[in-house]
Order: C-alpha cells, then structure tokens, then sequence
C-alpha cells in the first residue's frame, strides 16, 4: 500500500503568526487547536508546523535551547499532546520541524562547549583558532549577514555559525553529536508524532579542512551579500548521504512517519532525486521541491522541469513546494492571476503538495517597514522574510481575528477586510474557494491522487498536461500568459470540471479549449461512447 504521505497534503503553520489565544500578540498551540477546522474545512492531510520548541527566537524558533520542551510563549507540552490527540481524532497528521545542524547559543550543549576548550562538549561544535592577523579561520559568510565564525572572547577561538551567531553549528563529525540529535527525534516519535521536516539536512556536514569558498562570478552588486561566494565546502560535503540515511533510518524504526529534508532550492531534479537515497540504501522519505519557487514562471520551464523531475522521482518521495515562511508570497511574486494558476499546478502534479499558511487566502507580502523588521537576516541584508510571516486573516475584527492584544509581534497586512477566511468562504469565486474546490477534486479523482503524469505540445505560454488511471483521464490546460489562448485537446469529447476562475464547470469543451488570461482548467476526457 502506498505510503498516507505519498500524495498528501500538508500545510505549514506558522505557529507564531496562525492564531494568539491568550493575547500576547504571538501565536500559540492552544490557538492552533482552538482553529483546527480551518483544515478540515480545506482537506488536507497533514500540518507541518514551524518549530515550536524552547527557544529564545534569536530566529523565531529556529534557534532550539532545548528540543524536547515546547517554549512557554507556544503552551505546554500538555497543550501539544491535546493538540496532537485532537488533530488524530480528526484523521489529520502532525510533523514536526527539526533543526539538527544548530542550536541556540543558549542550548545546554553549547554553553558547556563555550565554557573551555577542555570541556567534553567542546568538539560537540566547529572551533577554531583565528587566522594569522586574527580574524576569521576562513571567509566563510552566513545567510544572515557577516562573516559565518564568532569570535569567543574568553577561550580565544571562533565557533562556526551559518546562520545568526545565536545558532552555532553542530559537528557531526563526532558520534556522540549525532546519537544526541537522534534522541530529541525519537522522543517526539515515541510521543506519536507524524515526522519531521528537517531544517537544512544537507548543511550537516562541511568539508572537514573548512578550506575558503570560492567566489561566485553570477553575484552582482544590489544581490544578497549572502551570494558572493559559492558555497562548496560549506555545505554538502562528503559523507553527507551517509549521515542523511542514519537519519533517515531513525524514523523507519516506527512504522508511518515521514522524513521531509529542506535542501538547497535547486531545479536539478537529479540533485533533489539523490537525497532519497537508493533502494539499498534509502535516506529520507521527500527531499523537498522548491523549483516552483526558483523556475522562470513559463509555461515552457514549467513543462521542461515536471517532465524531468516526474521521471527522476518516479515513486513516492515527488512533491512540490510553491511557499513557504522564507519566501516572499505567490501572489506578490506572480500576481493574482497566476497565484491561481500556481495553486492549481501544485495541486493536480503527482505527489505530496505543500501550501504555506496563508496562501489558500491569496494573500501578499504584508507591509513591514524596515524599522520594525524582526527577521534577523532582514536586520542584516536588507532581505527581509517578516513580510511572509505576517498574521493570518481570520476575518474583519481588530487584528483580522488572530489576536486581541493591541500590537501583534508583526503588523497585520492592510487587505485584511478583503482577503480573510470569513469573506472568502462567502465569496464563490474566491481563492479559498479554488483551494478547497482543488483539494477536493484531488480526493475524489483517483487520476489526480496516483495517476500518471504526461505532457503534450500546447501553444507557447501554456501548459497541457493530464493524469491517468485505469480510463479516466484528466487535462490541465494553465496558461502562464496575460493573454487569452487557444488549446487543441487530445480528446474530442470533454468537460471542463474546474477554472481558476471558478466560473466554468460543466461546460463542453472538446476538441478546441479557450482559455482567458492568466487561466487555468481542468478538464475530464469522455471515454469513447459514454
Ligand atoms: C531554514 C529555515 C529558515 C531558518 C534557517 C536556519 O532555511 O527555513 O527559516 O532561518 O533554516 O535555521
């Protein structure tokens, strides 16, 4: 039997920004769990929720003190298992975000490591000594701005960081790091959760000599400062598909959890193939897919890449990822129209699809002066990810419904009377709606949830492909451009099921298929006969 997560989908929360219960302008689990029919109103399968472990939120959960304790600003541990009992109750899965390749500075290892080159944590983390003028042991920088090495005062060496120096990075080099990790995950496993999504699972290993990157000859003036260098021995190093597959091995132990590894974005489908590991020896369930978000939105490097990747991840493990919280959002990127167009690709490909909180919405970037920016690569760069971390819009109330207190942790965005779950489930056509209507089709038609996948030649700017199984077949038409187009189906004999627009059901659709600007379609063949 294939595997629940193999077509599934899931949902990311972002816990910080879904819904405050008791008013401190944060989100928190007891609102998550007060909200839970927000999903079963949409039909996904499975939450994937950003970490919610003790942190001081140096990176807003992405620094963990301590991974088996949830932060006091979330609940309890109590509030998590009610969470967890009532998401089970109603056949929805919960999976946890893993951060391995660092902790908080404030984590009990890392302060025992600080604390002197002689303490048994000490190589738990990357210390070196300066270089000979006494700066940084190499020119290494992190995502967040800066050099990637922090200079401790007191022991006289630098401890690597690739992202903010509250976030040292772990040596899994050394044995004892990796069995601690593999602890925190079965304790979550062993509490009944789903799995995990792994923070950065192919930055666990860098190249043990630590030598300088290169510089990347792409980078220009005006581009993230993060990009200068090209980041070869920094990440990926060799022996990182072994430790990915002790990893992976970790979760196989329990019978249906899923291993979900946030890589480097890439469209090489190869690349994003390798971390599945190989039948002998498998490394995680789904490397995510994030060339949606990386491909110029055409309807040709669209096709070029599904064609590709479909053959490179034949089984389970495809799936596709077209937001997420370090992402400026869909609808800001492409513009509504082919938002709609996104949401109807991500979830009519084959395999698991993932949608960022907030994106069933149709929501933009929200509006956050650089003067309130909290992101810490923001504060940094320039390059700010609060804009896609704003609250969620519930409906028209103060703070659109997601919190009572006066000022949220980030600014709620100004379409909230318009864009907002109330207003949508009353609006036929909305985007909600689209998202719901997708959902639903995808559980209905055994050709959307298993079938195969194939693509035809269609006029330049759209996108024609269809899903088969036994003798069903459907037909997505999405037209990537601003203008109307016209499609030759296949099938002769057919009827439109859903448009982006949501205005077209039932029509007859055989032979030549219209489409508007910046639509898309889903249309069933008629088998011969019927
Ligand atoms: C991942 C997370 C991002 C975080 C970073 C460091 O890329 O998605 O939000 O800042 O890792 O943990």
């Amino acid at each position: 039997m294939a595997p629940w997560w193999q077509n599934a989908v899931f949902y990311q929360v972002y816990p910080r920004s879904f819904h405050d219960a008791n008013g401190d302008g944060v989100g928190d689990l007891p609102g998550l769990l007060a909200r839970l029919n927000h999903f079963t109103m949409l039909g996904v399968d499975a939450l994937w929720i950003s970490p919610v472990f003790r942190s001081p939120m140096a990176d807003f959960g992405y620094d963990v003190s301590d991974y088996t304790a949830i932060d006091p600003l979330f609940g309890t541990l109590a509030d998590f298992d009610a969470l967890l009992a009532a998401a089970h109750a109603r056949g929805l899965r919960i999976v946890l975000d893993l951060v391995p390749n660092h902790t908080s500075d404030q984590h009990a290892w890392f302060v025992e490591s600080r604390s002197s080159r002689d303490n048994p944590h000490r190589d738990w983390y990357i210390w070196r000594d300066p270089a000979p003028d006494g700066g940084p042991p190499n020119n290494w920088l992190s995502y967040f701005g800066g050099p990637a090495w922090t200079l401790d005062p007191a022991s006289g060496q630098y401890y690597l960081h690739n992202f903010a120096p509250e976030q040292p990075e772990l040596n899994y080099r050394n044995p004892a790091v990796k069995q601690a990790m593999f602890a925190q995950i079965r304790f979550w496993l062993d509490r009944g959760v789903d799995g995990f999504r792994i923070d950065v699972i192919d930055r666990m290993l860098k190249h043990p000599d630590l030598p300088d990157n290169p510089p990347d000859p792409n980078w220009r003036e005006g581009d993230n400062p993060v990009w200068r260098l090209r980041r070869v021995h920094s990440e990926n190093a060799d022996g990182i598909h072994a430790l990915i597959a002790e990893m992976g091995d970790v979760f196989r132990a329990y019978p249906d959890r899923v291993s979900i590894g946030e890589i480097a974005y890439s469209t090489d489908p190869a690349f994003i193939a390798s971390f599945r590991g190989t039948p002998e020896r498998p490394e995680i369930d789904m490397p995510f897919n994030f060339a949606p978000l990386m491909l110029p939105w055409s309807a040709e490097a669209v096709r070029a890449f599904v064609d590709a990747y479909d053959a490179a991840v034949p089984g389970p493990g495809a799936n596709y990822v077209i937001g997420n919280h370090d992402q400026d959002r869909v609808a800001t990127r492409r513009g509504p129209e082919q938002a709609r167009v996104a949401a109807m690709l991500l979830l009519t490909l084959r395999g698991a699809a993932f949608i960022y909180q907030g994106e069933e919405l149709g929501l933009t970037n929200g509006e956050v002066a650089r003067e309130h920016f909290r992101d810490p690569q923001g504060i940094n760069t320039g390059f700010s990810r609060d804009p896609c971390r704003t609250p969620f819009h519930w409906d028209d109330s103060h703070n659109a419904g997601f919190s009572e207190c006066d000022t949220p942790w980030l600014p709620v965005a100004a379409n909230y009377r318009t864009h907002n779950v109330l207003a949508e489930l009353d609006d036929s056509r909305s985007f909600l709606q689209l998202y719901r209507q997708l959902i639903a089709l995808r559980r209905a038609e055994p050709a959307l949830a298993e079938g195969r996948y194939r693509s035809v030649d269609a006029p330049e700017g759209v996108f024609l492909y269809a899903r088969e199984h036994d003798h069903q077949r459907l037909w997505m038409a999405l037209n990537f451009t601003a203008q109307p187009q016209t499609v030759a189906l296949p099938d002769a004999d057919a009827q439109v099921v859903l448009s982006t627009l949501l205005d077209r059901a039932g029509e007859t659709a055989g032979g030549l298929l219209t489409l508007r600007p910046g639509e898309g379609v889903i249309v069933r063949a008629r088998p011969a006969g019927a």
